[in-house]
């Protein structure tokens, strides 16, 4: 449970360094965690991205860990406007409605 935690944290403080551009020594600290928590083991990360940023991040983490890396990919693509992603996701969250993925 701890390492889990731990694993969280690490990918978490990763995220924000890269996404706010923290200083080098903050990205340099995260980039300490995920390498103390992550080297040497099996790592897989599954993402899905719709802008690109999430798809950014799980490839620095698969550099950082050599992780395998998996993105969930919607064999419909959402609309490319962020508004119209958000009113559908909505429509779909309410109906309860999973879309197929590509495998
Ligand atoms: C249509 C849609 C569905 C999403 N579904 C989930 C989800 O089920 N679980 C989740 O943790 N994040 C979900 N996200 C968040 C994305 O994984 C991602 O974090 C977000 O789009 C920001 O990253 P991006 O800028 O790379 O798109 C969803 C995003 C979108 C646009």
């Amino acid at each position: 449970m701890k390492k889990g935690i731990l694993k969280t944290a690490a990918a978490v403080l990763l995220t924000l360094g890269i996404q706010t551009g923290a200083s080098q020594a903050v990205a340099q600290n995260a980039n300490q965690i995920v390498l103390e928590n992550f080297n040497g083991k099996k790592v897989l990360v599954v993402y899905f991205s719709h802008s690109g940023n999430t798809r950014t991040i799980a490839n620095q983490l698969r550099d950082l860990t050599g992780a395998d890396v998996f993105e969930i990919e919607p064999v419909t693509p959402y609309p490319s406007d962020y508004h119209a992603t958000t009113e559908q996701a909505q429509k779909e969250i309410r109906a309860g409605f999973q879309p197929p993925i590509k495998l």
